[in-house]
């Protein structure tokens, strides 16, 4: 075996049979990315190697993880920063793109082991190799996420991807940014061999340098769909697939992929220059760099669960198994562990267990880890699990005696060092505490409604709340894949405070003659999933009036909303809201003349203003620890505009351009 010293973020040896081996095991972390370093030492690897190949003591070379997580997640988005200009990004990207094409050109078998995540440049660094083998594990996951963070695939993975797979396969995967299994990477000829496990990689790579195998690339039909003409049409059809999802004013990069492929696929050798030329002006945009930062935040959020506190939740007991209780059951069994479910109710408990098969047939495939996890969600109405969970969460009727005498009630049951949690979303966590023996132990956990598609959970900090029971409730959150948000416990917490007046402002406008269709397309104009009013026919007219009480929002009185509650008109649950609801879709009414656009611009602006507002008040009043972590909790919590970085971000963003212009005036 020879190695080469001095690596710190590769492995790089060559055994007896002149095999080079390049292990990828990223100093200092638990996944590998691409940094710059470790790009620095691919150059010296494929160096090597190519020396190797002319002198004959290498006849291959394979690319593996050290990892025992995966293969390559991606670039590291940490350092994206560090090119500030197009050029400082092009020269960037040509450099590493230049070290690709090197090891294409090996005149040895290049093969590429793939288990666990290979996303991005990972999945761009296996496109250059000759031969790709992926493990069947379900751990394995291939796909483009770039243009989650405003970008598309930099390093020649466009080009590379269309010809292996084809337009009509590779196209949808960078514009989705997806992950794939390997089973569906082979169907579409990214991937060429399924291994059984990860430890039969060796011995295969080395079976594959032997037969010296090289990947087939996409058969002639595939390749006929980017010739023109018929490139002009799947063009359209892309388009018209990314228009119903995402607009191109907030969202350009899959817009400029679909260009690049229009203009330039044709010639895929050109279509690589072309890739760098269109890539660079998105990397140094303002979406991808708010887009970034809302990575960024994700990961913050995720760091507030210590890893120095030895807390491993498994066993979870929730009681009360109406809509949240169930859905939180059926989520936390969707994640692994195992749960109890209580109601006074047995008939609900049933209800709530059948309900949750949805949830489960969408996360698991076979019909084995279906029945599997249906296992594990047992019924409970005796709360005889109580004293084997390691997290109770109480999600019962909204009224604090019937809470307090419940907490009474069981906190003598608890195994030590269980976490004990209400799902309240409008009492104060000390108020639900104050009768207990031991109230420090009490915090909030709170979801929101659909459990399965809200990423955010509220994790409440009483007055008397322990720190150590809010970290233990950060583990828990982040170990059913959600993101935590530590907030003090304080009216409508986070999310539904600065939801409270954003809706309201809209109800008002609406009130004073403005149609909810213009409302609704205002916001979206902005930026958000939905329109308010949309939004509150979504939520339950019901919840937005008890939550508008809460807060004291509105005129003091019945209002139009109370009087609609009265009327049974309820949003989509009922039918009828403010929309009339088919098939789960509210009926919107066309405008008599089409919106102008400027004007929808404004009101979208005005729509959002009491929500920034609101969130500077949580942020002043430290509901919640920074600036940053509120933006991140409006963001999960609410669907905000993700491209604009958050609410205080882009008031600060907006205050500094004003600020900007206003100079630029005084001086002409
Ligand atoms: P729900 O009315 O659908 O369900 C409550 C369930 O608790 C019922 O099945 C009832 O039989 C049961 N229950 C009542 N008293 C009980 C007791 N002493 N012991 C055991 N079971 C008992 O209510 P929902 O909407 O699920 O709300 C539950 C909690 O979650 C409330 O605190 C609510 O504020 C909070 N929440 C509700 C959200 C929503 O969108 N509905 C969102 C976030 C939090």
């Amino acid at each position: 075996m020879a190695d080469i010293g001095g690596l710190r973020d590769w492995r790089y040896s060559i055994d007896q049979q002149g095999i080079a081996w390049a292990v990828f095991d990223r100093e200092g972390e638990s996944q590998n990315s691409l940094g710059r370093r470790a790009l620095e030492e691919l150059a010296t690897i494929v160096e090597r190697t190519e020396q190797g190949a002319r002198d004959k003591s290498i006849r291959g070379l394979v690319f593996i993880s050290g990892k025992e997580k995966g293969f390559i997640v991606g670039a590291d988005v940490r350092e994206f920063d560090q090119a500030q200009t197009e050029q400082q990004v092009a020269e960037a990207v040509t450099l590493f793109n230049g070290y690709l094409d090197r090891i294409e050109r090996l005149p040895i078998p290049v093969v590429c082991c793939i288990h666990g995540f290979c996303l991005g440049g990972g999945l761009e660094l296996a496109l250059a190799c000759h031969w790709r083998i992926a493990t069947r594990d379900d751990a394995t996951r291939l796909g483009f996420p770039e243009v989650r963070l405003g970008i598309f695939p930099g390093f020649n993975g466009t080009a590379r991807s269309i010809r292996q797979a084809g337009a009509l396969a590779a196209m949808p995967l960078m514009l989705t940014g997806s992950m794939i299994r390997a089973t569906a990477a082979r169907a579409m000829g990214l991937v060429d061999e399924l291994a059984p496990s990860p430890l039969n990689l060796p011995w295969m790579a080395r079976k594959a340098i032997e037969r010296k195998r090289k990947s087939k690339v996409a058969p002639l039909w595939k390749d006929v769909l980017r010739m023109a003409p018929v490139r002009g049409l799947l063009a359209k059809k892309f388009r018209a697939e990314t228009a119903k999802k995402v607009r191109e004013e907030h969202y350009p990069s899959p817009y400029r992929l679909i260009e690049l492929f229009e203009t330039h696929a044709g010639n895929l050798d050109g279509m690589k220059l072309a890739e760098t030329r269109a890539f660079a002006p998105l990397m140094v945009g303002e979406t991808s760099k708010n887009l970034r930062r809302v990575f960024k935040l994700s990961e913050m959020m995720k760091a507030q669960a210590p890893k120095s506190l030895a807390f491993k939740p498994l066993r979870v007991h929730v009681i009360g198994a109406g809509v949240m209780g169930a859905d939180i059951a059926g989520w936390c069994v969707a994640c692994g562990m195992e749960v109890s479910l209580q109601d006074v109710n047995a008939e609900q408990i049933g209800k709530g267990i059948a309900a949750q098969k949805k949830t489960i047939n969408r996360k698991f495939k076979t019909k084995a880890q279906r029945a599997a996890a249906m296992a594990r969600l047992i019924a409970d109405p005796k709360g005889q699990n109580i004293g084997r969970a390691d997290v109770v969460i109480e999600a019962i009727v909204e009224k604090l005696e019937v809470k307090q005498n419940l907490f009474k009630s069981i906190e003598g049951k608890l195994k030590p060092g269980a976490i004990l949690a209400t799902n309240t979303s409008s009492i104060m966590i000390e108020d639900i505490a104050a009768p207990l023996a031991d109230p420090g132990r009490l915090i909030g956990i709170h979801f929101f409604n659909p459990v399965a598609q809200m990423p955010l959970v509220e994790v409440i900090k009483g007055r008397e709340s322990r720190e150590e029971e809010v970290a233990k409730g950060c583990i828990f959150v982040t170990a059913i894949d959600k993101f935590p948000l530590i907030v003090k416990s304080s009216p409508g917490f986070v999310v539904n405070r600065v939801l409270g007046p954003y809706m309201m402002q809209a109800m008002q406008r609406l009130e004073r003659g403005e149609t909810k269709e213009k409302i609704d397309e205002a916001a979206r104009t902005f930026g958000m999933p939905m329109g308010p009013i949309e939004l509150a026919d979504t939520v339950g007219l019901d919840v937005c009036a008890h939550v508008g009480k809460i807060m004291n929002l509105g005129p003091g009185g019945p209002t139009k909303l109370d009087e609609m509650v009265a009327a049974g008109k309820l949003g989509k649950k009922s039918g009828e809201g403010f929309y009339v609801w088919k098939d789960g879709k509210p009926e919107k009414a066309e405008p008599q003349t089409p919106y102008d656009r400027f004007e929808l611009e404004r009101l979208g602006r005005e729509l959002v203003d009491p929500l920034i507002r609101e969130a500077e008040k949580v942020r002043d009043e430290k509901v919640v620890e920074s600036a940053d972590l509120v933006d991140a909790g409006v963001i999960f919590g609410t669907g905000f505009a993700p491209f604009r970085g958050g609410p205080l971000h882009f008031a600060a963003t907006e205050q500094k351009s004003n600020v900007e212009v206003l100079r630029r005036t005084a001086a002409e």
